[in-house]
């Protein structure tokens, strides 16, 4: 099998640190953004479903439900510390037909045409080649199988604003924008549509969710994005740094609280969806 790249690896260590608080702070965000993907996907009872980068189970437990107990959920993640607080929430729900296998979305290792539906949130843009990755995916579908991923589409203001109080600390390949849309195959509706096509997939369409993440105040703002992939850029901040960044996040933040103190933040999310072709009738290959 062929072993992550250092990039999935630095990557999988960051959500092995967030794994203990991961979606867990009080923002509705990973869970209303797999609910939907999980609705658009139209999982049936009986059906075999992928999870790659299954995280604390956003997409896996909606997923293991609407399966069933004559279906199945498969979860892969690169991050351990994700693995096994996955697989002990599976354990304490009760849930006999899901599994999570510590693999990397690039390569995974699983049998071909074993699955009827995968699902990915948020997670092909980490990858270090998303077109080479789709193509694996594909390749694990039945013909006539459906594919759905989410990707990030734009972000309203105070959140661009908050995010950029980073940059100035960020490397080289954390500024890479893909994971925000400013640039790249993740720019924009067409470019993620256009890797869902190169790989084989057809029938591809976009549609769009708008997730607002509401915090207390700004503390609780900082709470979160420790507790998520942001990590990355707190831990690419020295020390030292840390105060004065929290103060002009403060400051940010503070202009975008509403009478109550609250603070909202919005994002569009985008999902594609896709379908692994079916044979022609009478024919032996794909159409
Ligand atoms: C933003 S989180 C999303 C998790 C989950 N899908 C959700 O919606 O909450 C990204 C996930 O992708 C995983 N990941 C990143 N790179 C990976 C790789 N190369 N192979 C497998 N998982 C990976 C991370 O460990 C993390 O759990």
């Amino acid at each position: 099998m062929t072993p992550p790249s250092d990039r999935s690896r630095s990557i999988a260590q960051v959500f092995d640190r967030v794994a203990p608080t991961y979606d867990s702070v009080g923002v509705a965000w990973f869970r209303p953004i797999a609910e939907h993907l999980v609705r658009e996907l139209a999982p049936r009872a009986g059906e075999r479903a992928l999870d790659v980068g299954s995280g604390r189970g956003a997409v896996l437990l909606p997923l293991a439900e609407r399966v069933g107990p004559t279906g199945h959920v498969t979860g892969i993640d690169l991050a351990s510390g994700m693995i096994e607080a996955l697989r002990s929430d599976i354990d304490a729900a009760g849930l006999t037909n899901a599994d999570v296998r510590l693999q990397d979305a690039s390569a995974p290792d699983l049998d071909p045409a074993s699955f009827d539906l995968l699902a990915s949130s948020l997670v092909l843009f980490f990858l270090p080649d998303p077109p080479a990755a789709l193509r694996q995916w594909f390749d694990l579908l039945v013909p006539g199988g459906r594919i759905g991923v989410t990707t990030f589409g734009p972000r309203d203001q105070n959140f661009i604003a908050v995010d950029s109080v980073f940059t100035p600390f960020l490397p080289q390949q954390m500024l890479d924008a893909r994971t925000s849309g400013t640039a790249g195959p993740f720019a924009d509706d067409a470019g993620v549509e256009n890797l869902l096509s190169e790989a084989g997939f057809v029938d591809i369409r976009t549609d769009h969710l708008e997730i607002s993440a509401v915090f207390r105040d700004a503390e609780h703002w900082v709470e979160w994005s420790w507790s998520h992939g942001q990590r990355a850029m707190w831990e690419a901040v020295p020390q030292e740094q840390h105060p004065q960044v929290r103060a002009e996040i403060a400051r940010i933040l503070s202009a975008a609280q509403d009478p109550s103190g609250t603070i909202t933040l919005r994002q569009q999310v985008r999902y594609t969806f896709g379908r692994r072709p079916s044979p022609r009738p009478g024919s032996s290959g794909l159409s």
